[in-house]
Formats: structure tokens, C-alpha cells, sequence
């Protein structure tokens, strides 16, 4: 990874992690040691806020920095509200890249080197689990179907050329974030993923997508659930037909 990229941020949100945090951060910095890093907890009944506060401690007494960071959020709120939190803590202190990461080790660390040197030359880097050389390991056959089901659907209702729209674990130029209006983004859970890479084609920014291998989770279970999903489908849908109707009422304007 080139210095040029300027100052790195992962943002890791956790609900219910204790058990994996410590060994995501572990790897995070074994494969990216000069990013910086702020958890965005939900108030994990668990103990996770506390127990990133301990890691972040330990690791600054450790070695006179302080890397980790920790935003403590009231309750679950949903992950499409934990990125934006943290996007816009990331503009306030002028990060240049910010990162989307998952605490369970479903992202590994060791692809974030490529994803990075991929952003020297886009605006956004999807880490991508259905382009050639992308993989999912250990995923019971209805999450498979639910993922290229969901990717296939909004392939065709946004008409985006992307792989893998859902996918959460990426890139962005600081620069694009600020472009995109983060107060208008309603996207609570998992669908806001569909909806930043589709705001960020629209805007016309340079998305990249690089092939992960994503492995399911060994410890604890998946937040994804039927109002994620349901949410997912109404917003593609929805932004679809709204899609199709800017593009006939254009058609009609130049004829
Ligand atoms: N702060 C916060 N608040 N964190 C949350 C919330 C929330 O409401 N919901 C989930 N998370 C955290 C989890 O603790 C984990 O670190 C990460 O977000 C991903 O959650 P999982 O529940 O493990 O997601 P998944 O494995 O089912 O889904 C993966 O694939 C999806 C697409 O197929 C994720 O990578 C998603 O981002 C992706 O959209
Ligand atoms: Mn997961």
C-alpha cells in the first residue's frame, strides 16, 4: 500500500461481537498496521463498546498512539445509521479513505491491502464476492440464494454493472463521501449498501469492484433479518421504478 493514499479510517460496527472484536482488530493490524480504526457500537448487551474501549487502551498504552476508536450509540439503530455516523466522524477529522469492515472475520484483513492499492485510481472499491476470483465460504444455501438473488435484482431494476451492490466490506474516497449528501441517505439496514453504490454511479464516480473471499462467521449470529430484507426489497424497488420514470420523462423532453 502506497503512502500516497494519506490517512486510512476502518470503520468496524459491532452489535453482540465480544468474541470476534479482539481477533478482527488482531488481524487488522497485523495486515494494516498504519489504519486507523473506530468501532461504532449499538450498545451490545454483551459488552462489546466496553470491551473496544479496553483493546483501544491496551494497544495506545502499548505503543503511544491512540488508533482505535469507539462511538457509543444509544441502541441497535441499524447499520446503514452506524456507517453514516462514522463516515461523517471520519470527515470531521479529515480522514483521505474510509473503509467498511464487519467485526465477525467475514473480511478479512488480508484483502484490504488490495483493496486500498485499488482506490489509488477510484473513488470507490467494492470488495466483491460475485466477480471471477471472488468467493463465499461456509454459507448455508439460502444465504447464497438470498445474495445473488438480491444482486441480480438490482442489477436489472437500477440497471448499475456491478457484481456485488451488497456487499459490505469497501472503499470510498473521502472526497466522494462528502459529495453524496449523507443527511438525505434513509437506509437503515443492509439495503443502504445497495443505495451508496448507486448514488456513488449516478454521481458519476469511478467504482471498482476487486474479488474477496468472504467466510461466514464461526462465532455468534448474523444480524441480517426479515425487516432487513423486506426493507431491501421495498427501497430497490421503489428507487427502480423511480429510475424508469426519470428516464421516460427525459426520453419525452428531448422528442
Ligand atoms: N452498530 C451496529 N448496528 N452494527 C451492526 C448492526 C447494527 O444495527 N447490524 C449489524 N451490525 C454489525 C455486525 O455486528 C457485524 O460486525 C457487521 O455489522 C455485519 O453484520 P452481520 O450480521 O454479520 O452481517 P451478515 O454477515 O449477515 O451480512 C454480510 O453480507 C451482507 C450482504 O450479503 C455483511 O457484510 C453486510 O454488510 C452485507 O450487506
Ligand atoms: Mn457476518
Amino acid at each position: 500500500m502506497s503512502a500516497s493514499l494519506g490517512r486510512v479510517l476502518v470503520i468496524v460496527p459491532t452489535y453482540n461481537e465480544a468474541q470476534n472484536l479482539p481477533i478482527a482488530l488482531d488481524r487488522l493490524r497485523t495486515h494494516v498496521p498504519e489504519a486507523d480504526v473506530l468501532v461504532v457500537d449499538d450498545g451490545s448487551p454483551d459488552g462489546t463498546g466496553q470491551l473496544a474501549e479496553d483493546l483501544a487502551a491496551l494497544e495506545a498504552a502499548g505503543s503511544g498512539l491512540r488508533r482505535v476508536h469507539v462511538m457509543h450509540r444509544s441502541g441497535k439503530l441499524g447499520l446503514g445509521t452506524a456507517y453514516i455516523a462514522g463516515f461523517r466522524w471520519a470527515l470531521e477529522r479529515s480522514y483521505d479513505v474510509v473503509v467498511e469492515m464487519d467485526a465477525d472475520g467475514s473480511h478479512r484483513a488480508e484483502d484490504l491491502p488490495t483493496i486500498l492499492d485499488a482506490v489509488q485510481d477510484a473513488d470507490l472499491v467494492l470488495g466483491s464476492r460475485w466477480v471471477p476470483g471472488g468467493a463465499v465460504l461456509n454459507w448455508p444455501l439460502s444465504r447464497h440464494v438470498l445474495s445473488r438473488g438480491a444482486n441480480i435484482y438490482t442489477r436489472v431494476m437500477l440497471g448499475i454493472p456491478l457484481g456485488d451492490a451488497t456487499g459490505g466490506f469497501r472503499a470510498y474516497r473521502a472526497s466522494l463521501l462528502r459529495d453524496l449528501v449523507l443527511d438525505d441517505i434513509a437506509s437503515q439496514g443492509y439495503c443502504f449498501q445497495v443505495d451508496m453504490a448507486w448514488r456513488s454511479v449516478r454521481q458519476g464516480a469511478r467504482v471498482r469492484e476487486v474479488p474477496i473471499t468472504f467466510v461466514e462467521r464461526e462465532i455468534g449470529t448474523s444480524k441480517m433479518s426479515r425487516a432487513i430484507v423486506a426493507e431491501a426489497l421495498v427501497s430497490v424497488t421503489r428507487w427502480g421504478i423511480a429510475e424508469r420514470s426519470r428516464r421516460v420523462a427525459g426520453a419525452f423532453r428531448r422528442s
